[in-house]
């Protein structure tokens, strides 16, 4: 499988007693807890996991749906959380080895999710600046962009020349975003049959997120390798009293 390198965010929902019984003096906060479920006490040693259950049928059509190629680029993918974004600048992200530039449209009170290439000699447009009309400045030449991805403005065009920025190549692709549980999301490809894609079919959910009666953190940290890599090592806790040492609160090495 082709390694996808990019970005992660991740969110962990906790009790906050949990959080502070878990680790007395981390060297680094590491954000992983675990909910209490509230019928149980907080001593781990009393905290019992009962296997689901549940009954499955498969049908010869979901046997051939399972077959199907999975398409990493037909889903919405978490960028950044919320507070992490500064308002007043654009910021620059790759996900699945996507370059993308997410920055604020004052506009239309959205977050938006451009190509990070500016359409006329390929600059990325996370270096650049948001002008006093909202819109995304380019920091090559100054070419605006709105938050359709319309060039609004192209400064060097004469005032007498045809109005070159009206062109459709002077657009920047724009990706499918919204915000939900406080992070943005894009969906990773500019078809334009994907535009209105969060009108059947939205990010995963995360209720409790949403409920007050829960704290958690997000942080988001760039990683060199892929997705698939991550999953497996969160999936093998095994690795954790060795590879993390002296880092975290473990049962000591055998
Ligand atoms: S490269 Fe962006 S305006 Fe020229």
């Amino acid at each position: 499988m082709k390694a996808l390198s990019g970005s992660a965010s991740f969110t962990v929902s906790s009790s906050p007693s949990i959080t502070t019984t878990q680790f007395s003096n981390p060297i680094f906060t590491f954000p992983y807890s675990y909910r209490k479920p509230n019928s149980l006490s907080l001593s781990p040693s009393l905290i019992q996991f009962t296997k689901p259950k549940f009954t499955a049928t498969v049908s010869t059509t979901e046997t051939v749906e399972q077959d199907e190629k999975f398409d990493w680029f037909s889903r919405w993918y978490a960028i950044m959380p919320v507070c992490d974004l500064d308002k007043r600048a654009p910021h620059g992200k790759r996900v699945l080895g996507v370059d993308v530039v997410v920055w604020w449209d004052k506009n239309e009170s959205a977050w938006k999710v451009f190509d990070d290439m500016c359409p006329h000699r390929l600059a990325p447009l996370s270096q650049g600046r948001i002008d006093q009309w909202g819109r995304l400045q380019c920091v090559y030449h100054g070419w605006c962009f709105s938050g359709s991805g319309e060039c609004k403005l192209i400064p060097q065009a004469s005032p007498d020349g045809p109005p070159v920025h009206t062109f459709q190549r002077a657009c920047v692709a724009v990706y499918p975003s919204v915000v939900q549980n406080g992070i943005v999301w894009f969906w990773p490809s500019t078809d334009p049959q994907y535009k209105d894609i969060i009108t059947k079919k939205k990010p995963p959910y995360i209720p409790e997120l949403d409920d007050p009666s829960f704290t958690y953190k997000i942080f988001q940290r760039d990683i060199a390798y892929g997705y698939e890599v991550l999953i497996e090592n969160l999936m093998d806790p095994a690795h954790v009293p060795y590879a993390h040492y002296g880092i975290l609160r473990t049962p000591p090495p055998r």
